[in-house]
């Protein structure tokens, strides 16, 4: 009778043990689900970050053939929008770790960029100053990339 007992316990505890455990069910499936994400996350590439950046390089292009143009109104309007698009992306994300593993705070260099040739874009197209306009956009192109050589990523295209 005990033995028996025994021995019926003994079955019950290694079907219990056969049986696909369910809590092992739901990480398999939690895991595969975490890959899918990833996986969605990983082709699609954009982070808020990278858009208004997106954006700032857009406008910058937009501005730069409106002062071509002679169009220094619209260009000025544009380079309003490079300038918020880069601010904007910087706040989103203030440190960034370099591709090196470095810590790197973008405020400084936010500071640098929106004071130097920024400012001086904003300036020249306000007064359709066309030899300084032309000037600023090469050195304001030069301090985006200042920035992103910074962070280690050089060969982000600058328009
Ligand atoms: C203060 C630093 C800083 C300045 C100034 C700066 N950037 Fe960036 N930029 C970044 C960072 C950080 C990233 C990476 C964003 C990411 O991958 O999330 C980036 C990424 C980019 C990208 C790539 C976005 C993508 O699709 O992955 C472009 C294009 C870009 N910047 C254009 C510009 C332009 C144009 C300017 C100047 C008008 C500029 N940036 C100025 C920090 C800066």
């Amino acid at each position: 009778m005990f033995l028996g007992n025994l021995a019926r316990d003994i079955q019950l505890t290694q079907k219990k043990q056969t049986k696909t455990n369910p809590a092992m069910k739901l990480s398999v499936s939690s895991f595969l689900i975490l890959g899918a994400s990833l996986f969605t996350l990983s082709s699609c590439v954009t982070t808020p970050t990278a858009q208004k950046m997106r954006e700032a390089n857009t406008m910058l292009k937009q501005s730069a053939k409106k002062a071509e143009k002679g169009d220094y109104a619209g260009a000025n309007s544009a380079a309003a929008a490079i300038g918020s698009g880069v601010r904007g992306a910087v706040e989103l994300a203030p440190v960034v770790q370099s591709k090196t593993g470095k810590d790197v705070n973008l405020k400084p260099l936010l500071a640098a960029w929106e004071s130097g040739p920024y400012k001086d874009l904003r300036k020249a197209l306000a007064g359709s100053q066309e030899k300084a306009a032309t000037a600023a956009f090469t050195n304001l192109r030069g301090q985006c990339t200042n920035c992103h050589t910074a962070i280690g990523r050089p060969e982000i295209r600058v328009n």
